[in-house]
């Protein structure tokens, strides 16, 4: 018989358990379940709606419950529906009548709603913890490479010489957004829906501000129908995480690139890297390639979970049991990509020699030459004609602008002085307006990041 059986007449078909279990997934959330009971049957005991030595026996068979659950000893029949019921059944098996009076003044639809909250909320956390990890990789890679250069690119064209710290800080710069995106989800939906009970709260004489204090929220929710039914929280990290999948996203499209034979800016480890069945000379990279596959899933469960939402009346809905699913999918799968992410960009050589090879193709320093021309006085729109035929010759010669001598730079205009300087390294140097690429806006940079890691550390 069902927990809820008392007004049916026949068992539910087997096909309706199957269909309508979440206990093959919802198992996930034991922890959050039996710590939710424990709270709830301590404040029943505080407020009198049951004895102390009942609440004493229903946290000993919930405790029970979860050593069982953690031992593997612990029989799932799919026709409990779902963690909740699994638990309340087996309580009832344990110490009996007792059992039974732990679902006072509380329903699924609470209880769903704080365990899958509570759930989520822990994952905020752990998830702003991986990225300060990753954000001190990018930071540690900057440290080491303030002078290295590369072709800073727009439309993936060659543009102007930048360092590959300024690159690398121009991640740690997203990160650190998705860091806060984690930080402020978690405070706000850091909210206690125990005691909202299936809708309307409830007669009996509970206290909501105690299970608030024990489990750790900062405040009971304010309107109990809104809280059944609120899964901002799940959207949220849905989206959290899609967010930070795609800033994840478009570095591996980048590692990817580097580490082809036309880039050849970066080799990945080998601890990270993948054979190829058939050819043997081939080393791939499936890490960056499945993180940037991986962000495809994570999109899709946030559209799945809004498409859910946005036709459900007030209150709780059999609908949101849909929520689930896609979080657990896009949490575990977005933590290991960032994880593996930190460990390739650590265990990978950086191939600066070949980084430097390729600003030497494009003219990277023509803006340079217009910019120069304009501090003499000349109107930019000269500047720019002159620059142009300054690279024409370059091309006509088969180098590079920043490799043409001054005198064959006089030869286009003589107002061209020994003062000039088209060399990518000064180029990048003369970069020095705030947010730059130069290197001590660079070192600023550096320590901006080493200060936003040091204060959330402590
Ligand atoms: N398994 C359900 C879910 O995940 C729990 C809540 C069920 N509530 C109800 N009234 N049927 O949403």
């Amino acid at each position: 018989m069902k927990l809820w059986g008392g007004r049916f007449s026949k068992q539910a078909a087997k096909l309706l358990d199957e269909f309508n279990a979440s206990l093959p997934f919802d198992k996930e959330l034991f922890v959050e379940d039996i710590e939710g009971s424990i709270a709830h049957s301590a404040m029943l005991a505080k407020q009198g709606i049951i004895s102390d030595e009942e609440a004493r026996k229903i946290k000993d068979g919930l405790l029970e419950i979860k050593k069982e659950i953690e031992n593997n000893e612990f029989k799932w029949d799919i026709s409990d529906e779902d963690i909740h019921m699994a638990i309340e059944k087996r309580l009832i098996e344990l110490i009996g009548d007792t059992g039974k009076k732990l679902h006072t003044a509380r329903s699924r639809n609470d209880q769903v709603a704080l365990d899958f909250r509570r759930w989520v909320l822990k994952r905020n956390l752990e998830f702003s913890e991986k990225i300060k990890k990753l954000i001190e990789v990018f930071v540690n890679i900057a440290k080491e490479n303030i002078n290295t250069l590369l072709p800073g690119m727009t439309h993936l064209q060659h543009a102007q010489p930048i360092s590959f710290a300024y690159h690398m800080l121009a991640y740690a710069s997203m990160f650190k957004r998705d860091y806060e995106r984690f930080i402020d989800s978690f405070e706000r939906n850091n909210i206690n829906p125990l005691g909202c009970a299936a809708l309307a709260g409830t007669p009996h004489n509970i206290d909501r501000f105690q299970t608030t204090k024990s489990l750790g929220f900062k405040t009971p929710s304010i309107n109990c129908l809104d809280t059944v039914s609120d899964r901002d929280f799940a959207l949220e990290i849905l989206f959290n995480i899609s967010m930070l999948m795609m800033h994840a996203s478009r570095l591996a499209e980048e590692m990817i690139l580097w580490s082809t034979s036309e880039f050849s800016y970066i080799t990945l480890s080998d601890e990270y890297s993948t054979g190829s069945s058939i050819m043997p000379q081939k080393k791939n990279p499936d890490v960056p390639e499945l993180i940037r596959g991986k962000t495809g899933r994570a999109y899709g469960n946030l559209m799945a979970l809004l498409t859910v939402m946005k036709g459900l009346p007030l209150a709780y809905n059999k609908d949101t049991q849909e929520d689930k699913e896609g979080v657990f999918d896009s949490v575990k799968n977005a933590l290991i990509s960032i994880e593996i992410l930190k460990e390739t960009l650590k265990t990978m050589r950086i191939n600066k020699a070949n980084m430097l090879k390729a600003c030497k193709k494009g003219h990277l320093t023509a803006t340079d030459l217009a910019d120069y021309l304009v501090k003499k006085g000349i109107p930019f729109r000269e500047a720019h004609h002159i620059t142009g035929k300054a690279v024409a010759l370059a091309e006509n010669k088969g180098i590079d602008l920043s490799e043409l001598s001054l005198d064959e730079l006089r030869s286009i205009d003589e107002r061209i002085g020994d003062d000039l300087d088209l060399s990518l390294e000064n180029s990048m140097k003369s970069r020095k307006s705030y947010g730059a690429t130069a290197p001590e806006r660079v070192k600023e940079q550096i320590e901006f990041f080493e200060e936003f890691l040091k204060e959330k550390n402590d």
